[in-house]
């Protein structure tokens, strides 16, 4: 595996894959890889011949507020772990890299980015990741990229911006990895101790109880809030939301997804469920 730092050495490791006719893949990260990132660099090593992991922890989507200076960072652990799954290259870069001087562009989605974690987060996440994306998608110029669906908001906006400005590459979203109680995976669990660490696992409980109401025909948030509750949680959104549009729906007669965000202890932690529909 080679770690490369600039644009200039990405395109021209992909360029030769290209002339080659091999297939690229994408894995956009910020490091901090846990089985969840792995799960997606077997899949894109499954998927395509060249298998390209970036590794930028991109300060445009945090709010001052928010844990950029603290957010967990060991390249020399995550390298061994891509080079484990078999990954060619590591793309590393450092910030000015991305946004040098004079940077001045914004990729702002309208509509899906200003609900849930773009309410809660501000309107720059989004437009911080949708920017970031794009520029990594303009310089490994992937097939196929692919994205956790633990993120499920993240995967919608990036389905977006492909759809809009007709991107040419597949995005695959890959399932949630799980611990033995039903935490999502998140590189942020680090952040969580003893106490919040066993409490955390009452967001999936509370996604459980939603979908068991669901099928049951019973009424879903209040079935999951009342499990938040009861293990102290507050979250500070938990709705059901169509799993398209992220239009508000009060059942799940079509698809949807049963999303959640709470702080627990020190870490901000969101999960999701999709719901199949059950026509009414
Ligand atoms: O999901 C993430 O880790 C980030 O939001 C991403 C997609 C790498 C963009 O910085």
């Amino acid at each position: 595996m080679r770690i490369v730092r600039t644009i200039a050495e990405v395109r021209a490791a992909v360029g030769d894959a290209k002339a080659a006719d091999r297939s690229v893949g994408l894995v956009p990260t910020m490091g901090a890889f846990h089985e969840g990132h792995l799960s997606l660099m077997r899949a894109a090593r499954e998927q395509t011949d060249l298998v390209v992991v970036s590794l930028f922890v991109n300060p445009t989507q945090f709010a001052p507020n928010e844990d950029l200076s603290t957010y967990p960072r060991d390249e020399a652990r995550d390298a061994a772990l891509a080079a484990a799954e078999g990954v060619d290259i590591l793309f590393a870069p450092e910030p000015a890299e991305i946004y040098p001087d004079g940077f001045a562009t914004t990729i702002h989605v309208a509509g899906i980015t200003e609900v849930l974690d773009g309410a809660s987060r501000g309107p720059h996440h989004f437009d911080g990741v949708a920017t970031v994306v794009t520029k990594l998608f303009g310089i490994v110029r992937p097939d196929v990229a692919l994205f956790g669906q633990k993120d499920a908001q993240q995967v919608l906006v990036v389905r977006r911006v492909v759809r809009d400005l007709d991107l040419d590459v597949r995005i695959v979203a890959c399932p949630i990895v799980r611990e033995s109680d039903g935490l999502a995976l998140s590189s942020r669990n680090v952040y969580l101790d003893r106490e919040a660490r066993s409490q955390a696992g009452a967001l999936n409980r509370a996604l459980d109880a939603g979908e068991a109401a669901h099928q049951a025909g019973r009424e879903i948030v209040p079935a999951a809030l009342a499990v938040l509750a009861e293990a102290g949680i507050e979250p500070e959104y938990l709705e059901l939301r169509d799993a398209e549009t992220l239009e508000p729906v009060a059942r799940a007669d079509r698809d949807a997804l049963l999303l959640v965000a709470a702080r627990v202890g020190a870490a901000r932690l969101i999960d999701n469920h999709l719901l199949t529909g059950i026509p009414a």
